[in-house]
Formats: structure tokens, sequence, C-alpha cells
């Protein structure tokens, strides 16, 4: 079929319909919405001559993906995760609000309510033999004021990427902890260097990144939410430093900001000091927080979590 069959005027007033603009009844808001995405999805099928066999390709397509709960996956993997984060950071820019740690994407595999530690916390069940690590750091105001009782929510994957409650064959919370700061703003945890995420083999998500000559692998990295009164919620993650996809996220989820050095101790004193055998990793990352203003464009996003059990 040739492209641009349809005039512009007629997809508007079936868009208005469909979107029940004509009625007055129902949210105005998810009017808009529907209208808009109806309009720019009928323009894209006329104008890339779109045929009834992509289009239920489609379909069929996304109804797999809902019944595997993949749109938490495909969402960064098509990289809006990442737009919703620039659009936040560009907000904030207009509203004066400038300074304070990068945010980047949350991601799908957060689960709420790990267990509370005051000041430190060991994050690994001790069953994976990985690389040991020990984080620390400070949370202050962007004057550099340590924040006491902000509390790090941390996450990350085990040595072969894969993230508890999602992985059957990890304890309940490992490698997810809750730390609240001390005194002077500090956090510190022992954990076991994760390894870099990669989507699951034969999900939907892979098969559209490879459909379109892409890859679904994420660099080894570790999640935080930092949270305190008075504060901006910051969602963000580090990345560990020479991992082979640190500047090639397939979920577009790395900033220069967030790949802090990763030091390596293998000095025997060292060693023994920190009451272990082999050598280790450590990493030092401070988090920086903005004031919360009114008015502002919210950092608490209210977004569907798996549960814990
Ligand atoms: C992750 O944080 O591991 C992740 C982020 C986006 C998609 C899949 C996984
Ligand atoms: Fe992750």
């Amino acid at each position: 079929m040739p492209a641009n069959l349809i005039k512009r005027d007629v997809i508007t007033a079936l868009a208005a319909r469909a979107a029940g603009l004509d009625q007055p009844e129902g949210n105005a808001r998810l009017k808009q919405v529907v209208n808009r995405l109806l309009v720019d999805l009928m323009v894209a099928i006329d104008e890339l001559d779109i045929s009834m066999d992509e289009f239920w390709c489609g379909i069929a397509y996304l109804t797999q993906a809902g019944k595997q709960n993949e749109f938490g996956l495909i969402v960064p993997g098509v990289v809006l995760e990442h737009f919703l984060d620039l659009r936040l950071d560009e907000a904030e820019q207009r509203a004066g609000l400038a300074g304070g740690t990068a945010r980047t994407i949350e991601g799908p595999l957060y689960i709420a309510g790990a267990p509370m530690s005051k000041g430190e916390a060991r994050l690994d069940d001790g069953t994976d033999d990985g690389e040991v690590l020990f984080m620390e750091g400070q949370v202050r105001d962007v004057s550099g004021k340590p924040i006491a009782g902000a509390i790090v929510d941390v996450w990350h994957a085990n040595t072969m990427g894969n993230y508890s409650h999602f992985d059957p064959t990890q304890t309940a919370f490992n490698l997810r902890r809750r730390i609240e700061t001390d005194a002077e703003g500090r956090y510190r945890f022992r954990s076991i260097m994760p390894s870099g995420y990669a989507c699951p083999s034969g999900s939907q998500t892979e098969k559209l990144l490879g459909a379109i000559g892409r890859h679904g692998n994420r660099p080894a990295h570790v999640h935080f939410f930092v949270s305190a009164s008075g504060y901006r919620k910051l969602t963000t993650q580090i990345n560990i430093d020479g991992d082979k996809y640190l500047h090639d996220d397939f979920a577009f989820g790395t900033r220069g900001e967030l790949i802090p050095r990763v030091e390596r101790v293998a000095d025997a004193g060292e060693i023994h000091k920190f009451g272990l055998n082999k050598p280790f990793a450590r990493i030092r990352f401070d988090f920086s927080m903005t004031k919360e203003v009114a008015g502002a464009p919210a950092t608490i996003v209210t977004r569907e979590h798996a549960e814990a059990a």
C-alpha cells in the first residue's frame, strides 16, 4: 500500500472520538493523553505504511510482554526510563535546583522493606564466594554539611548478575539493605562485587533488542535510594569501573559522575585488618542531597514494585 493514505483531519476526528473528547464524563487528563497517543500512532501507521501483519505482530509482542511482566524491562531498554530522568534534570535546572548527586534510573528490580540497620550493614548472606566489596561514604547537603539519619536504601545483583526475590536461589533480601547514616552522615557496608545484569534469554525484551541489532547487558552497578527529611529523594546507581559494558548499558543508566574509583586491596596487613583472608575491593562514594522546595517537580515516584514475600 502507499503511505499517507488518510487525511490528517480524518485521523484527528477519529482520535478525538476514540479518546472520548466529545463526552462530558471521564478523566480530562487521560482523554488528553489517549487522544495524543492515538493521533501519533495513526500518523505513524499511515506514514510508515505499517502493514496489517506488522501491526498484529506488534500487538502479539506486547500481549506476550504483558503476560511475562516485562514492561519494566522494555521501558529502560528503549531509553524511556532514562528520558524521564533527563526531563526531571531539566525541570530541576529550570527551577533553580542545581547540584546534588546525579540521578539515574531505578530499573525494575527494587523490593521495598529491606532490613534496616544503623551506620553499617552486611548485605550478602555469605553464600556467594565473590570478591568482597567494602563501600562507604557520607551523605551531605550541597554545602557539604553531613546529614545524620538519612536512609541509604541499597540493592544490587550477585556475581551472576541476578537479584534476590527475582532469583529464587537467593535468600530473602540478599544484597538489599537500608542503612541509616550515623551522626556524621556516614554509611558503610560489606558485600560482594556484583556482576552486570543481562536480560533473561528468551525474554520478549531480549527478542526485541536482538531484532534491532542490540544486546541486553548492563555493566555491574549498585543501586541507591537516598532519603532524608527536608531533602529531595535521590534515585541513583554507581557503576563498577572497568566493566565491559560501562559505556554500553542497554538501559542507558551510566553517567560519568557515577563511576567511582575501585581500589583493589592486596596488602596483607589491610586484609587482616578487615577480618579477611583474601584481597578485596573498596569504594568510597559520597551522596550530595538537594533541599526540598515547594512546587519543585517530585522525585518521589509512585511506581508498582514486586512485593516481598
Ligand atoms: C537493573 O537495574 O539491573 C536493570 C535496569 C533496567 C532494566 C533491567 C535491569
Ligand atoms: Fe540493577
